[in-house]
């Protein structure tokens, strides 16, 4: 049986028939609202809420599972100023569900890390938007040193933890670092990490991003030339998981924020968001359909709000961004990569 050509064909059925007819393949639980970092494009650190209790992502984990969906992706906040993210990742191996984080980068150090490695954390993914510390400090508000520090021992010491099968970079492209890709690539390479890119979105949980990360009308040639950059590194065999397709419709994104013709949206039948207050969404532009204080989450996957949403989902009556873990998680690439995965490590059951 292949298990990807069924996931594509009973999600086209259930698009067709405006119906759920498979389970979410992710889920994406924002472990919380806080952080110790500063970006220029995200206001979550100004929002600083306290940590929710541990309990809270248990059940929310929990419901993930009883849907079933094959991977969550921890996000926040900052998901290593959670006291208790390696008993969320252990919850989800015992649940058989393939696990994910993303951090800023800044406390990957033994104490923090050899905890969440040692939970059996399938994917790490580090932000990590330029190598240059004065482009660092102008994006991100911190240091960057001890992100760096971080990255190399993450590096040195990941086959200590064979359940660590992804090891990552994210990088955000604005106009602060749109001169500075190249050598973050070749930084990546060097340690054999991957990176993948994302656009500047309008800002997380703030107003509006500053001038000096926004592109203007002027900027295409410059942005047409580094998105071939990346594609020809790509082509050489430079470890770069962007789909090209992807990265090619960066420049209208970043400029008019246009997606490219044609586009569709599944994912409010590929994925679900879960906020650190148990909110649940088609995705993380939308707004909360439920809560899991007082449905469950089957309850709220089918339930008629969420019919309504994913209807606009798919017809982009919606935010409209471009975001990585929306917009290519369902590529060939992706879901090939997925159904590796799940073969590996949870015996592809
Ligand atoms: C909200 S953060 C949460 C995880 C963690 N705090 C971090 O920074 O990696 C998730 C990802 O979104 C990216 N991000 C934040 N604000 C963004 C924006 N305005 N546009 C595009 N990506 C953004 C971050 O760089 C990070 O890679
Ligand atoms: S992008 Fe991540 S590190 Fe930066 S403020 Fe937002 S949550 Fe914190
Ligand atoms: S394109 Fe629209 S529906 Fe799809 S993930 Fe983005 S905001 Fe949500």
């Amino acid at each position: 049986m292949n298990r990807k050509i069924d996931y594509v064909q009973l999600l086209n059925q259930s698009i067709e028939q405006e119906k759920p007819l498979v389970p979410p393949l992710t889920g994406s639980l924002q472990a919380n609202k806080c952080c110790n970092s500063r970006c220029a494009y995200c206001g979550i650190w100004e929002i600083n809420a306290k940590n929710p209790p541990v309990e809270d992502l248990f059940l929310a984990v929990n419901q993930l599972a009883d849907l079933g969906v094959r991977m969550i992706s921890i996000t926040g906040g900052e998901p290593f100023l959670h006291p208790d993210l390696p008993q969320v990742i252990q919850l989800m191996d015992q649940r058989g569900i393939l696990s994910s984080t993303m951090t800023n980068g800044l406390m990957l150090n033994q104490k923090k890390l050899v905890p969440i490695l040692s939970a059996g954390i399938n994917s790490l993914c580090v932000s990590l938007d330029t190598i240059d510390a004065d482009i660092y400090r102008q994006i991100r508000g911190v240091a960057l040193d001890p992100v760096l520090d971080g990255i190399r021992y993450v590096a040195e010491i990941r086959n200590e933890f064979p359940t660590l099968s992804d090891f990552s970079i994210n990088c955000v492209i604005s106009k602060a670092n749109i001169h500075d890709l190249e050598p973050l690539i070749e930084f990546c390479n060097e340690l054999n990490i991957k990176v993948g890119f994302q656009p500047l979105h309008n800002s997380f949980d703030s107003e509006n991003n500053p001038v000096e990360l926004k592109f203007s009308r002027d900027d295409h040639a410059l942005l047409d030339e580094q998105i071939e950059m990346i594609l020809q590194k790509k082509h050489q065999g430079y470890l770069i998981s962007s789909g090209d397709d992807y990265l090619l419709a960066f420049p209208a994104y970043l400029i008019e924020k246009k997606l490219p013709e044609q586009t569709t949206c599944t994912a409010g039948y590929t994925s679900i968001a879960i906020d650190y207050q148990l909110n649940v969404k088609g995705c993380w532009p939308m707004r909360p359909i439920g809560n899991l204080h007082t449905q469950t989450l089957e309850e709220i996957w089918n339930s008629e709000a969420y019919t309504r949403q994913r209807a606009a989902m798919i017809d982009l009556d919606c935010p409209g961004c471009w975001l990585r873990c929306h917009t290519e998680h369902l590529s060939d690439d992706w879901l090939n990569n997925m159904h590796f995965w799940i073969s590996k490590i949870k015996g592809g059951n």
